[in-house]
């Protein structure tokens, strides 16, 4: 567990981190992407770690990738490139500079070591886990695969190295439907997340879908019923939701689909009013480039991507301490599988 009383001493020595009127106001162009969600007062006291650490990516040389979850002040004031876990993975591929921060849970810093294993990969907090990652294990995938010989085997990106070494393919919530449509056999065994699982299987009726009986605690939380009383009590209201709900709430919605495809469906339809049912960043995170939107909760916050802060993010590369190692042997069989999803992705997409 990280030492926070110490790392402050230690940061404190080094940079002048004391809330400033006088940053915020020279960092403002920042501050107006998230105007509307972080009052002035909240931006003085992070101005100068955005300050601190843009500067510091500089001089290592790093480049901060950043999922849709993360808190506006580390998606709109220290990312280079934000997500969803498929774009990430993608622009992991991509990445020249040797260090890679990754603000997001461990798996996508797995992911992102195990696709440019020569890049140092920062975790700012090797505790930001998953419920899903933790649901399943190689061992698991062997039961699945004794009880369903044959079957090809499509696990999630949430999923440690091992598990996805373990499986056929990878898949996100951004393709799984297509990705498991593509595969050989009649029968396709999904890990870890029970609920993809039967909302793809909704997709994808021509296969026979069987699945682990993982969840996300984030998603899972939201009840058909929340969604028919928002509906209620604002009229016209759209709702929008990840496929990591359960299937009832998935029915109540009038879309669902990965972060990126929420984003781009707020983008294209700009209701009045919309609900997402999803983490609570993620509405955050967008709500300054659609000022004609007015976002309606509830949302539910997930425990894992909250560990991620300016000031951890600021220690990591201060320190350099935090990288992620994946065992070479595993690492190359996970590659084979989140290669397959990636290319096959691409051809898919034409
Ligand atoms: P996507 O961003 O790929 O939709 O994933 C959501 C999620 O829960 C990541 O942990
Ligand atoms: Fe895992 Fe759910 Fe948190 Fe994503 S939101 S990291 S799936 S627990």
């Amino acid at each position: 567990m990280l030492d926070l009383t110490n790392i402050r001493a230690e940061l404190e020595a080094h940079y002048d981190l004391s809330p400033s009127v006088e940053l915020a106001q020279q960092m403002s162009d920042i501050h107006a992407r998230m105007d509307r969600v972080m009052p002035f007062p909240d931006w003085a006291v992070a101005a100068p770690y955005v300050a601190a650490i843009n500067r510091l990516k500089a001089e290592r040389g790093a480049v901060i990738l950043a999922h849709n979850y993360m808190t506006p002040d580390i998606y709109h004031g220290i990312a280079d490139v934000v997500g969803d876990s498929l774009q990430l993975a993608i622009e992991a591929t991509r990445v020249e500079a040797e260090v890679i921060v990754q603000c997001g849970v461990h798996f996508m810093a797995e992911t992102s070591k195990i696709l440019n294993p020569s890049k140092t990969v920062l975790m700012p907090d090797m505790e930001a886990g998953c419920s899903l990652a933790e649901s399943i294990t190689a061992e698991g995938i062997a039961q699945m695969r004794a009880q369903y010989p044959g079957a090809m085997v499509v696990s999630y990106v949430n999923t440690t190295a091992e598990v996805k070494a373990a499986s056929d393919i990878c898949c996100t919530s951004s393709n799984a439907a297509q990705i498991v449509a593509a595969m050989p056999g009649d029968t396709v065994i999904m890990t870890p997340d029970k609920w993809l699982a039967q909302n793809v299987a909704a997709q994808v009726p021509q296969k026979r879908i069987v699945w682990w009986d993982g969840a996300c605690i984030v998603h899972e939380r939201f009840t058909p019923q929340d969604l028919r009383d928002f509906r209620e009590w604002h009229p016209g209201l759209k709702i929008i939701a990840h496929p990591e709900c359960p299937p009832d709430v998935v029915a109540e919605a009038d879309f669902a689909g990965s972060t990126k495809h929420i984003i781009d469906w707020v983008g294209d339809h700009r209701p009045a009013k919309a609900m997402l049912v999803t983490e609570c960043s993620m509405a955050s995170n967008i709500s300054d480039a659609h000022p004609e939107v007015e976002f309606l909760g509830p949302c539910n916050m997930c425990p894992y991507m909250k560990k991620i802060t300016l000031e951890k993010v600021l220690w990591s590369l201060h320190s350099m301490t935090g990288a992620v190692e994946v065992d070479a042997a595993v690492a190359d069989r996970a590659r084979l599988a989140v290669q397959r999803m990636i290319d096959l992705s691409r051809q898919l997409a034409g």
